[in-house]
């Protein structure tokens, strides 16, 4: 409903990896060049499930903002910070908390899936339970409008938008709404209340649905409304009351092609991880010795591309001639294993040379890296007050 801005958050459990660049962070660069972008730590939903082992996120929280400035992540063009200092979350989580039903929390994927592979930890903790509705607060509380995630987090966008849409329709009936919403209509102006009124008769009286986004595009270009103003607009246009929380959208991020040293999905589960600002020499031994196509136990043994991880990091990092040069030059036994890895090498190394020179800085003075962080968290409270103001007014929470 308001100006795009796009928000996504990140567990601080532990290094980051060339799985969670290619993956995750080479998208959220290209997206805070894009729109107005929030980035943080979620430092909070790493508790639910570590919660006994704080000093993991404790250790993980000032790396982690390093890998991703160290990534590119670039702080004077999107906003960074930490959950926690933000506490405005953690109001709106406990008033959102009001409105849930726990069949809705007990339903998402998510819960039973955790608990059933995370079997050493007990995770029937009231805290585990709401790590969606702590996550629909964090989006909501800046009114994003587009949260890049994964696959496995789309329920939790969903989720989301139908704890916005309860909010709204419990909250946003407030005393003289239909005459305060003709009010915030004339003030379009006389052409513009005109357009609005029919295209609000159309999406009511027909269904519309082109007419709806019509009159929502003209809202969107609307500068002189306050906030209130605009939230009983969008709500009146489409029959609810005012509309407090808006409703986000998915982006969902193509899945990373990045696989790990072994082949499989790069997890630091599974230990086959180069993390971001890995030592060169320890990146080096890792892909030397990572294992190939087991059919070539001789150099004169022939090979398949197909079978072999080495071949999935080249589709990565190499262009179309040396790809070619593998093909060829495996299935002939025309090159051998390490030889066909040196271009891995060398790219994996170049990517990452400008990745540590920048952490390098932040490394020598980490107060750098406070100030960013100080200047992210401030930026971020005050959107936040924005939206708790309006939903304790609407709560009745207003007392003053
Ligand atoms: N649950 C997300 C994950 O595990 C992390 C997260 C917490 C998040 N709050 C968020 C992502 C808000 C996007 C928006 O990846
Ligand atoms: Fe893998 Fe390359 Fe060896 Fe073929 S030559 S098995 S692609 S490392």
């Amino acid at each position: 409903m308001f100006a795009d801005r796009i928000l996504s958050g990140m567990r601080p459990t532990g290094q980051l990896h060339l799985g969670h660049y290619h993956g995750v962070l080479k998208n959220w660069i290209r997206l805070q060049h894009e729109y107005p972008c929030l980035f943080f730590v979620a430092d909070w939903h790493a508790l639910t499930t570590h919660y006994d082992t704080p000093e993991v996120i404790e250790g993980s929280v000032w790396d982690m903002l390093v890998d991703w400035l160290a990534a590119g992540v670039d702080p004077s063009q999107a906003t960074v910070f930490v959950q926690s200092k933000v506490p405005e979350h953690a109001e709106l989580h406990l008033l959102l908390s009001m409105i849930t039903p726990l069949g809705w929390l007990e339903r998402v994927p998510t819960y039973k899936d955790q608990q059933q592979k995370l079997t050493e930890k007990d995770l029937s903790t009231y805290g585990f339970l709401g790590y969606p509705l702590l996550q629909s607060a964090d989006i909501l509380i800046y009114r994003a409008t587009h949260v890049p995630v994964g696959e496995d987090q789309v329920p939790h966008i969903e989720f989301t938008r139908e704890i916005a849409r309860r909010f709204n329709h419990i909250y946003g009936k407030e005393h003289g709404f239909e005459e305060k919403a003709l009010a915030a209509v004339k003030k379009l102006g006389s052409k513009k209340a005109k357009l609005y009124a029919e295209l609000r008769s159309r999406f009511q009286e027909q269904g519309d649905v082109d007419a709806l986004e019509a009159a929502k595009s003209l809202l969107e270009e609307q500068q002189n409304l306050s906030v209130g103003d605009t939230e009983r607009l969008y709500g009146y246009l489409e029959g609810t009351g005012k509309m407090i929380l808006s409703e986000p959208q998915a982006m969902l991020t193509a899945a990373s092609r990045m696989p790990g040293l072994d082949g499989h999905k790069m997890s630091k589960s599974y230990g086959n991880t180069i993390s971001l600002r890995e030592d060169p020499k320890i990146v080096e031994k890792k892909i030397r010795t990572m294992p190939t196509d087991p059919a070539r136990v001789r150099r004169t043994d022939p090979g398949d591309p197909e079978k072999c991880p080495v071949w999935q990091f080249h589709l990565v990092y190499s262009d179309e001639a040396t790809c070619e040069w593998v093909q060829k030059g495996c299935r002939s036994a025309g090159i051998g294993c390490l030889e066909c890895k040196q271009p891995v090498i060398d790219a994996v190394l170049k990517e990452q040379e400008p990745m540590r020179e920048r952490a390098q800085l932040y490394l020598d003075d980490p107060g750098l890296l406070r100030n960013i962080l100080a200047d992210g968290c401030e930026k971020a409270r005050k959107l936040a007050q924005d939206t708790m103001r309006e939903v304790r007014e609407a709560m009745g929470l207003d007392y003053s």
